[in-house]
């Protein structure tokens, strides 16, 4: 059974007043002019809030961020209905360099490291795509070895030798050096042991509780979208089907299994326990 978009629940009025950072409005994408990967996806990023869009496989999370990056026209993708605001402006006008510059970067799933380059060359290209100055890129550098100590030990290695962990942070640490004010980060858990995803995850709570850093993070695994995101989009067959605050959708059981149940199998989170008889098994922290 699938509830389609004009079944959603009313969002909370908290979420849905004045204009948010990032609006999404109904849009369609097609590939290739002939693949519809999304139909209808709405979505919105109050500025200081962790959003996180919440899907299975193939559901439609990456082409909604690309479409958001305008990083389309590259997969031979593009738009077909709705539009796409951030700060107020569309951003089919902007190019990819141009929605950095204003502060709006995203993490590719995967990764993205440069494999050659070394951790901190690495780190410096986030710097050049904000065209920062040279002042300016040795205190993002520091800043960015505050927040993962780990970086700056691993400084001079070359990024293609160095952990999924250290490149998933090297990723997030070069788009922190273009001083974001929207980050978005699509599937940051993936691949990753659940310590470290763990850790990625409370420097993203970190960064957004004490510097009111605003993000989007596109997920799989639902309890950690669930964990720690303010608000939750939940997306099916490129459809958004579910949308609320995280805190609602945490209360109510049956929507968190029935909507989400499927996602939470591919968990990589320390603190849920898949039973190994069979699929039902999933318990978490609090249940
Ligand atoms: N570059 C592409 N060309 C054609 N189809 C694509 C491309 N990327 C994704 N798709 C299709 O679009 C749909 C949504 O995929 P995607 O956005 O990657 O979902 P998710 O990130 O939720 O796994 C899927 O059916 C997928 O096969
Ligand atoms: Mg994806």
């Amino acid at each position: 059974m699938t509830i389609y978009a004009a079944n959603k629940p009313q969002l909370p009025a908290a979420i849905t007043s004045g204009q948010a950072l990032l609006e999404v409005h109904d849009i369609a994408v097609v590939y290739d002019d002939a693949m519809q990967a999304i139909s209808d996806v709405s979505l919105r990023v109050p500025a200081g809030t962790i959003t996180s869009l919440v899907g299975a496989n193939g559901a439609g999370k990456t082409t909604t961020l690309r479409a958001i990056s305008n990083l389309l026209i590259a997969l031979r993708g593009r738009v077909t209905a709705g539009r796409i605001c951030f700060d107020g402006q569309d951003v089919a006008r902007l190019r990819p360099s141009q929605l950095v510059r204003q502060g709006l970067v995203q993490v590719l799933e995967g990764r993205h490291c440069f494999p050659h380059l070394t951790v901190e060359e690495n780190l410096l290209t986030g710097a050049t795509a904000r065209g920062s100055t040279p002042r300016e890129s040795r205190e993002d550098l520091q800043r960015v070895y505050r927040i993962f100590p780990r970086l700056r030990e691993r400084r001079s290695s070359r990024s293609g030798l160095t952990s999924g962990g250290e490149q998933q942070m090297v990723a997030i640490g070069r788009a922190l050096m273009t001083r974001p004010r929207l980050l978005i980060l699509d599937e940051p858990s993936m691949g990753l042991a659940p310590l470290v995803v763990r850790d990625i995850f409370e420097v993203l709570r970190a960064l957004n509780a004490k510097e009111g850093l605003s993000i989007l993070i596109a997920e799989q695994n639902s309890t950690l979208a669930l964990r720690y995101a303010d608000h939750i989009v939940v997306v099916e067959n490129g459809r958004d089907v579910l949308a609320g605050s995280a805190k609602d959708i945490r209360e109510n059981h049956n929507l968190e299994r029935f909507y989400l149940g499927e996602a939470a199998l591919t968990l990589a989170d320390p603190d849920t326990k898949i039973d190994p008889s069979g699929s039902a098994g999933i318990s978490t922290h609090g249940e």
